[in-house]
């Protein structure tokens, strides 16, 4: 099987190391680059954001399976543009890419579903936001409807911090939500979807704040871990019944079909999960600690999907390992990255035993350097997650570049 991937972090990274560890898959491509990327896939083309060349880059490898990576291309179309030249693709398209894209469908689905989320006021003006701020108590949550890059959300116990928000997003987008405060603790599971029916991976957890003990800004993700103690693969798999098959069903009542990676962000709460948001691939860097557990084929499973065919494959398998990610980031990450900075001791670092090192912000094959926010994830699998993290923690010490910035309690809150 010929696989491309679409993307340039990690994520796309750790998807080109799983499909080439697969015998069905005999060549991986990607769209998209960095330098971890370019050194273990032939590179098609390193833009991604004109669809038109994308698609045309795409349909002359002729490949049996694309995996789109990123939100912003599925957001575009770029799945509906492959459909059309007749290229098999695993993602959704445009319009099921809403139920991320806009925080408001994703809303209205998931109340016409019965799925459980935190309720919300949609508003378009300042008066509606400040009403919808007085009808509830600290902490709040403000939130913009549109995609934000992880930036779009603010929760507060300051009304006033909470109001300047809403005012910043009401002059963007132009659509607010002021939701409730769910409390609880967060876990991602990611569902394959074939319009009908869905099977969940492992479930994992991300770290999306910069500093140790959840500190500091909001970032696209610090590190990873799976599997979840407090949430098992059969906690995951209730879940099919109580929030995948009544999305899928709603979606399909409105005559869109969702194919393809739904992540369901849940708050953990006693014995209730609930929505906290949903996005429409998958993550970033929970899929460096799934994959590497996962010891059925990617590829099978993605390709039946994507034909609609779920029910012809087994459910995916999983090796008893844990695997713990740690994101290595830029100086000034994330509110200014800096590039430039020289990465040392790389090769060090992937002869430690059970190692994966997958690239997002790097470039030059030879002497890579810095080229992003999050410039690199280190992940390890071991048989406990203590063990796993020994091994992440003793990679990443190898590694250096001016300002590297990384978590150190990665997998321990
Ligand atoms: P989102 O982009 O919707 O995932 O929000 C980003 C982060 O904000 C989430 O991962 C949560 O940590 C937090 N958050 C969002 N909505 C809520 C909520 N209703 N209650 C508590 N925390 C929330
Ligand atoms: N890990 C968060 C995300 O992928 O959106």
């Amino acid at each position: 099987m010929k696989v491309v991937v679409v993307g340039s972090g990690a994520r796309e990274h750790a998807l080109i190391k799983k499909f080439k560890s697969e015998s069905e898959v005999s060549e991986v491509f990607a769209v998209g680059e960095n330098a971890g990327i370019a050194a273990d896939a032939e590179v098609l083309a390193s833009d991604f954001t004109n669809i038109k060349e994308t698609v045309i880059s795409i349909s002359k490898a002729r490949p049996d399976l694309v995996v789109v990576g990123p939100e912003a291309p599925l957001v575009a179309g770029l799945v509906d543009s492959l459909a059309n030249a007749g290229v098999r693709t695993f993602g959704p398209s445009a319009k099921a890419a809403e139920l991320e894209s806009s925080k408001a469908f994703a809303k209205s689905v998931m109340h016409s579903a019965g799925v459980a989320t935190a309720l919300a006021s949609r508003c378009t003006d300042l008066d509606e936001a400040k009403q919808a701020l007085l009808t509830r108590k600290p902490p709040y949550v403000v939130k913009d409807d549109a995609l934000a890059s992880g930036k779009g959300v603010v929760v507060t116990e300051d009304e006033r911090q909470a109001l300047a928000h809403a005012k910043e997003v009401l002059l963007g987008s132009g659509c607010v939500l002021v939701e409730d405060f769910l409390p609880g603790k967060e876990a991602s599971l990611f569902f394959i979807c074939d319009g009908e029916s869905a099977l969940p991976l492992i479930p994992a957890r991300d770290h999306k704040r910069l500093l140790d003990g959840d500190l500091g800004p909001n970032t696209g993700g610090m590190g990873a871990y799976a599997p979840l103690p407090d949430f098992t693969s059969a906690d995951a798999s209730r879940l099919i019944e109580e929030v995948a098959h009544p999305i899928l069903g709603e979606m399909n009542k409105r005559g869109v079909a969702f194919k393809g990676l739904l992540y369901a962000g849940l708050m953990l709460d006693g014995g209730s999960a609930r929505i906290v948001e949903f996005n429409v691939r998958f993550g970033d860097p929970e899929t460096q600690s799934v994959l590497p557990l996962m010891s059925s084929s990617l590829a099978n499973l993605l390709v039946a999907a994507a034909d609609g065919d779920l029910t012809s494959v087994n459910a995916p398998q999983w090796s008893d390992a844990a695997a713990v990610t740690v994101v290595l980031a830029a100086d000034g990450y994330p509110s200014s990255p800096k590039a430039g900075a020289q990465i040392s001791g790389l090769v060090e670092a992937a002869t430690v035993p059970n190692v994966i090192v997958t690239h997002a912000g790097t470039t030059n094959v030879n002497a890579p350097r810095v080229n992003g926010g999050r410039v690199l994830s280190i992940t390890a699998t071991g048989e406990s997650a203590e063990r796993a993290r020994d091994s992440a923690y003793r990679a990443v010490s190898k590694i250096k570049f001016e300002g590297m910035q990384y978590r150190g309690d990665i997998a321990k809150v």
